[in-house]
């Protein structure tokens, strides 16, 4: 396994997860035992945990029905005991649900002595938590959602919301969840039913790729579809919101991560796929860090034209013909002349301001690095300017017009 200490350079506040690939909480399994065979992640999830008598209760009844879900007498001790068992693992997140605000903030000031991430749970739909107000009936309740969120910042602690796509609109959702002071947004990009059928996504029963064996059906909530994920909700947070984002959903392989990231997500996590075949976490960890080493951008955007987000403006033409760059400037807020101004006052002094022989005659107007292009190659060749220092130039570039964004 390569392990390139801050190859990701990820900060969240005061933490800085080594890679971008976490495990994401399921009720009753992901405890600190569980965790434990996942000290590769950058993140680990555990959870969901109860903290209050209402949700306990709440989860004995789902336990009742079947369901697996941990419940404790002593919701707070467990707590400070889950942590000490993973202290030194990897960094940790602790998704909790709570009735009322005070267990909430007393969950959040244990979790600040691990240095650990505290995520509320604002996506379960189970009824017996709908019925005290908790998990996604968060998501309904925006303000009483944002008061939390306010109240638990005052602690001091990493803050993660995790969320269910498609339940509100997700653009106001982020835009007020960052507003309270929120750092961080978990997305269960889960298409609806309707996106899905206009997707014509694929059922798949057995998770494949080329790198790992074939793994067996993951039975938890069904089979999991691959491109269930609904990547457009990820770009529109992206666009509008610089919350760092941890894309979650039907994620089985390095395929299907990559849409995450190219589309905004600065972190995956896996769930279902990590129970079915625990190395599927390992598995990705290696290839994220095959691409950071070879391109610098793990979560480059596609290019606008292939359904990027606005980062993309970085790898975008000079705006001399008609195609999606003109919508995507509209949507920033800057006008084409604007656009030519702000990318040639980067590139000034930058070793991307050269490129003789290039479609627009600077590299400042040349696409991502993974497009093949022998034109670019060549001038980078020549320059004697590496791939990654290529991507890490644009990367500053995408920052510095997003910069100038009016919208
Ligand atoms: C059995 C089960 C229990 C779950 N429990 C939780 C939970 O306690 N908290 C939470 O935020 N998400 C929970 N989830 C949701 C997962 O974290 C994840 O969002 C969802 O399974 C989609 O990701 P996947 O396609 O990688 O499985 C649960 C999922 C399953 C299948
Ligand atoms: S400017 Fe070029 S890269 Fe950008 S959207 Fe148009 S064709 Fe695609
Ligand atoms: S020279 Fe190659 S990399 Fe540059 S804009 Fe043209 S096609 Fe893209």
């Amino acid at each position: 396994m390569i392990n390139i200490k801050d190859l990701f350079n990820i900060r969240i506040g005061n933490i800085s997860p080594k890679n971008p690939i976490a495990l994401a909480p399921v009720a009753g399994i992901t405890d600190s035992k569980f965790a434990s065979r996942f000290k590769n992640a950058g993140l680990v999830i555990l959870g969901g945990y109860n903290l209050d008598d209402r949700t306990n209760k709440a989860a004995l009844k789902e336990i009742a029905r079947g369901r697996r879900e941990f419940v404790s007498d002593e919701p707070m001790e467990f707590l400070r005991s889950e942590l000490e068992a993973t202290e030194g693992l990897t960094t940790i997140a602790i998704n909790v649900r709570a009735a009322a605000i005070e267990p909430f903030i007393e969950a959040a000031r244990i979790t600040k002595e691990f240095d650990a991430i505290l995520e509320i749970n604002a996506h379960c739909r189970q009824p017996e938590m709908l019925e005290l107000g908790v998990g996604e009936a968060l998501l309904k309740d925006t303000p009483r959602l944002c008061d939390y969120i306010r109240e638990i910042k005052k602690t001091g602690v990493v803050l993660s919301v995790k969320t269910r796509a498609n339940v509100v609109n997700d653009v106001e959702l982020a835009r007020s969840i960052r507003n309270a002071g929120a750092d961080i947004i978990h997305i269960d990009a889960m298409q609806t039913q309707n996106n899905m059928n206009a997707h014509g996504s694929m059922h798949i029963h057995n998770a494949v790729n080329t790198h790992m064996n074939t793994h067996s059906a993951i039975h938890t909530r069904g089979a999991i579809h691959k491109q269930g994920m609904d990547t457009g909700v990820i770009k529109r947070i992206r666009n509008s919101t610089d919350l760092f984002i941890i894309g979650n959903n039907s994620i089985v392989d390095f395929e299907s991560a990559k849409e995450m990231f190219s589309h905004g997500a600065d972190m995956v996590s896996v769930a279902r796929a990590a129970l079915s075949n625990p190395g599927t976490i390992d598995y990705l960890v290696d290839e994220v860090y095959s691409l950071q080493s070879l391109t610098g951008w793990y979560n480059a955007p596609k290019h606008i034209c292939a359904g990027g987000d606005l980062r993309a403006l970085a790898f975008c033409c000079l705006p001399v013909k008609p195609c999606a760059l003109h919508s995507a400037l509209k949507q920033a807020g800057i006008s084409a002349e604007e656009f030519m101004r702000i990318k040639t006052d980067f590139a000034r002094k930058t070793p991307i301001e050269y490129g003789e022989g290039t479609c627009f005659g600077s590299m400042t107007w040349c696409c991502k690095i993974t497009k093949p292009c022998f034109l670019r190659d060549g001038v980078l060749e020549y320059t004697g300017l590496s791939d990654v220092e290529y991507m890490h130039i644009k990367k500053r570039l995408s920052e510095y017009i997003l910069k100038h964004r009016k919208k």
